[in-house]
């Protein structure tokens, strides 16, 4: 989890802030994506749509996108400026955002493997088991350990 506020210096405009809050769980904080989860970069997305093509996937979500409709039209606005690059001072505008707005201060970096130094899973192996089931009682007969650690 990280925090999401504006920094000191005001470099983090109101739609930086509305795309941590909405978009940067499956987009990465910074715009990356998530290739293993198929979440797209959006960092050349200027390049591929226009601002009413942005504001249409949005409103309609695609795919594994879902919809972000409900937010505000002003809020949707300073978002798009910001994922064509354009920054919006912070200053210049009156509504509140994070916490003043009800919104929460915090946001995750995205859908992150908890993993060892090595890239292993981070909880106590087994990872994998074979169980076998007696279908008629429910039961649980045997289970061994599956898989090795060398990929
Ligand atoms: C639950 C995960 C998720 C969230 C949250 C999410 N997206 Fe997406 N987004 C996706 C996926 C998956 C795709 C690819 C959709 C497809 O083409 O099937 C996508 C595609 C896009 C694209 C098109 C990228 C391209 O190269 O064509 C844009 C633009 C975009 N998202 C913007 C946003 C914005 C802005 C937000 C926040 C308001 C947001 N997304 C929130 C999952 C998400």
């Amino acid at each position: 989890m990280v925090e999401v506020k504006p920094d000191s210096t005001g470099k983090t405009g109101e739609g930086e802030m509305v795309y941590r809050v909405n978009c940067a769980a499956c987009h990465g904080l910074e715009r990356q994506g998530t290739a293993t989860a198929n979440y797209p970069s959006l960092i050349s997305v200027s390049d591929k749509y226009t601002r009413k093509g942005i504001l249409d996937l949005i409103n309609t979500g695609r795919g594994f996108m879902p919809s972000f409709k409900h937010l505000q039209e002003q809020k949707k606005d300073d978002l798009i400026s910001f994922l064509m690059g354009q920054r919006i001072n912070p200053g210049l505008r009156q509504e509140g955002t994070g916490k003043d707005a009800g919104i929460s201060p915090y946001t995750h970096t995205g859908y992150n493997r908890f993993t060892d130094q090595n890239g292993y899973p981070g909880v106590k192996p087994p990872w994998g088991i074979i169980s076998a089931i007696d279908l008629n009682k429910g039961t649980i007969l045997w289970q061994v350990p599956l898989g090795n650690m060398l990929n």
